[in-house]
């Protein structure tokens, strides 16, 4: 951990991402999760906001979300993922997670964002960003597969915005898991 640098974090959206600069947060995400190319894909038409952790011109930080509409039951709202979260192995440990994810907090909030997700690997990161986990069935659009598939996910999460309370019941998606 290299706590004397100075990082700054950069909110941007696909639309200001350059093919270069794409292709290097791709391999930045592959080296970090050690997961081939097609996991990743931060031009997707749901992709809403792109954050970069820089020190200088390096990357060590990037955490993306995505934004559809969903329901449970007759409640429709309007929902977050974030995904592609990876902090680089050097500044892992110095909080650089939980401010990329506040970041996206503070833009889903002016974008009137009910709830948001993700799908953990470990939650305990993820905890301090007020994010709990998630019991309620949901139904999705599989990309491997190609069909639909319903079920409690293992180690999803979730955590709500404003007045808003995620009722309980199955969650219809709407689209893919990210
Ligand atoms: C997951 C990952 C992004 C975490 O990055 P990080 O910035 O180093 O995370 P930190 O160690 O600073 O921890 C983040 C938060 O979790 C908390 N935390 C860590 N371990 C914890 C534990 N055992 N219990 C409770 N909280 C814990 C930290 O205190 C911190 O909260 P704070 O900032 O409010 O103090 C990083 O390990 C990574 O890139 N991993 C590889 C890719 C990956 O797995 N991505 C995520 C897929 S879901």
């Amino acid at each position: 951990m290299n706590i004397n640098v100075e990082i700054t974090l950069y909110p941007l959206t696909k639309d200001d991402l350059i093919p270069s600069e794409r292709k290097k947060l791709i391999e930045f995400l592959m080296y970090c999760y050690n997961e081939p190319l097609e996991t990743f894909d931060l031009t997707h038409p749901e992709s809403n906001h792109i954050i970069l952790a820089k020190t200088g011109d390096r990357i060590i930080g990037i955490s993306c979300s995505y934004v559809r509409n969903m329901s449970i039951n007759s409640v429709y709202f309007i929902a977050a993922q974030v995904g592609a979260v990876a902090v680089h192995p050097d500044f892992r440990g110095s909080h650089l997670v939980t401010k990329m994810i506040g970041l996206l907090h503070a833009l889903f909030k002016k974008e009137g964002v009910n709830a948001s997700f993700l799908f953990a690997y470990e939650p305990k990161y993820y905890i301090s960003s007020g994010y709990k986990m998630l019991n309620n069935p949901m139904r999705f659009y599989d990309r491997k597969s190609n069909t639909w598939k319903q079920f409690v996910w293992h180690n999803s999460m979730y955590r709500e915005f404003g007045n808003f309370e995620l009722p309980s019941g199955l969650i219809e998606f709407k689209g893919e898991v990210f």
